[in-house]
């Protein structure tokens, strides 16, 4: 089916407080866009994983808590394919993964259909998940 393709655009501050929140207007998105069932489940835990992040890596406790924000973008195309870019104004920090941690990008990897991630600007994360019918 071919549709309009279609765009929500967040921005909020970088704290937890906010996450439920930015999560819960993806998710009425997508509804919107005829996502459910396992598909859906795994978008948002996706996105979940990358939010976190931000708000746990992106800033330092030094960063203004005006500057320090999350941005969302889900694009559904015509095809009803969805780009999910994650991203912020931080500096993206390389580290080992320490015992039990360092799971949420591999997590991210296995469920979204393609990522990249960019860190010439902050970081943004970029997945891509084809429509399940
Ligand atoms: N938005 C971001 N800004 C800065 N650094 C990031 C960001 N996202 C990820 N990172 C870096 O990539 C590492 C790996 O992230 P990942 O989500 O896989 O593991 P984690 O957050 O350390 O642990 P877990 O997700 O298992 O709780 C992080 O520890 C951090 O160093
Ligand atoms: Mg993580």
């Amino acid at each position: 089916m071919s549709r309009q393709p279609s765009v929500l655009r967040l921005r909020c501050p970088a704290q937890s407080r906010f996450v439920a929140s930015l999560r819960h207007a993806l998710v009425s998105f997508l509804r919107a866009h005829d996502f459910k069932g396992q598909q859906l489940d795994d978008v948002t835990t996706a996105a979940g994983e990358a939010l976190a992040n931000v708000v746990e890596h992106a800033y330092t406790a030094a960063a203004s808590q005006v500057d320090a924000y999350i941005g969302l973008r889900a694009n559904v195309d015509a095809k009803g394919t969805l780009a999910l870019e994650v991203y912020d104004g931080g500096a993206f920090v390389e580290r080992r993964p320490t015992r039990g941690r360092g799971f949420g990008l591999r997590i991210i990897r296995a469920i979204a259909g393609r990522l990249t991630i960019d860190t010439s600007n902050g970081t943004r994360l970029r997945m891509i998940f084809e429509r399940k019918r």
